[in-house]
């Protein structure tokens, strides 16, 4: 130290606590833990097949035997839930996504399996007609239009279906408006008190759903989802959407996708006391990959980083393509 150094006269030192790695874990406000994570899974009819999604490396669609394994890992890995999403044979999609709730269904049939094989994985279930449409839109397209009431009765039938197939939860990822109500209504009807229902509450209409699109094949024959998706450029209107969520009985908020709303999800946070999720999305995958695969970024800290934010903004819950990756770190 020279000693023409003149000490400030500080005193407060916030490096003092930042000194030693212990005095650092000390101090940590936020912890991500396996408990927060959901794993998003791409099902696929067929046996024995495993594709992987060009612009989601190390992610695939599986047919139902592998994808009990993968479940199986994931589930020894400590994670707690996954969301399933299926990929739909074109001639199987119509306009009202009618495959959506047949009983036999690959969803269908999927939960079943998964139930009986590791029936401690909560299983989470998507509630939309885009993977069934074959307008590759959320609801039922009439004259260029997305129809609203005439969806809600589809995706009523869609989630009793599931939750006849034995879903823990229902997350109907399609912003029509009135839907969380009439699910719930649906539900308790049929006799499905228990299960619950995460809503994708503030869904923005957003560029970063293009993998997804790819490994589902659900891209939109015409147009854009403007008209129900939310506009990026909007905060309150989240607010909004979240109040009728709740007042309709949603039991999980979702903000989608995550890491350009880090706001959003703070907001809501604030807003609501209801466990609140995020969804790290597959543009939010692909890149991170891309740029660690060019060995521009250090992914595994990257990962580690993107998703300490989101919890740190106010998520309880994150859906993200890393789970597993994730769950290996943190063991
Ligand atoms: C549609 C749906 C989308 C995603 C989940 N459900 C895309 C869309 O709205 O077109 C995207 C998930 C992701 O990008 O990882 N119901």
């Amino acid at each position: 130290m020279s000693s023409t150094t003149e000490y400030l006269s500080l005193l407060h030192r916030p490096r003092r606590l930042r000194r030693t790695s212990s005095l650092r874990r000390m101090v940590r406000e936020t912890q991500l833990t396996v408990n927060d994570l959901i794993y998003p899974v791409f099902v696929m009819e067929g046996e024995n097949q495993q594709q992987e999604i060009p612009s989601m490396p190390e992610i695939y669609r599986y047919t139902l035997d592998l994808l009990l394994k993968e479940i199986a890992d994931a589930a020894n890995l400590g994670i707690n839930a996954i969301a399933l999403f299926p990929l739909i044979p074109t001639e199987k999609k119509d306009n009202a996504g009618t495959e959506s709730y047949n009983p036999d269904g690959l969803v269908q049939h999927t939960i079943k399996a998964i139930k009986q094989e590791i029936p401690e994985m909560t299983v989470i279930t998507d509630v939309a007609l885009d993977p069934f449409s074959s307008y590759g839109h959320d609801g039922i397209v009439k004259d260029g239009k997305i129809l609203n009431d005439e969806t809600v009765e589809v995706l009523v039938k869609q989630a009793i279906s599931q939750a006849e197939a034995g879903a823990d939860i229902v997350a109907p990822s399609d912003m029509m408006d009135g839907r969380i109500g009439a699910i719930r209504q649906g539900l308790d009807a049929a006799g499905y008190f228990e299960v619950g229902i995460l809503a994708y509450s503030a869904k923005y209409a957003s560029a970063y759903y293009g993998p997804f699109r790819d490994a589902l094949e659900s891209a939109p024959q015409f147009g854009d989802k403007q008209t129900y998706q939310m506009n990026p450029a909007n905060s309150r209107e989240a607010i909004k959407e979240v109040a009728l969520d709740i007042a309709e009985g949603a039991d999980i908020v979702m903000v989608k996708p995550a890491l350009a709303y880090l706001d959003i999800i703070g907001r809501i946070k604030e807003y609501t006391n209801l466990p609140v999720a995020a969804y790290n999305v597959s543009g939010e995958y692909a890149m991170v990959k891309a740029a660690a695969e060019q060995g521009w970024i250090d992914e595994k800290q990257v990962i580690l980083e993107t998703l300490t934010s989101m919890k740190r903004a106010g998520a309880d819950l994150i859906l993200t393509y890393f789970a597993k990756q994730v769950a290996l770190m943190l063991r």
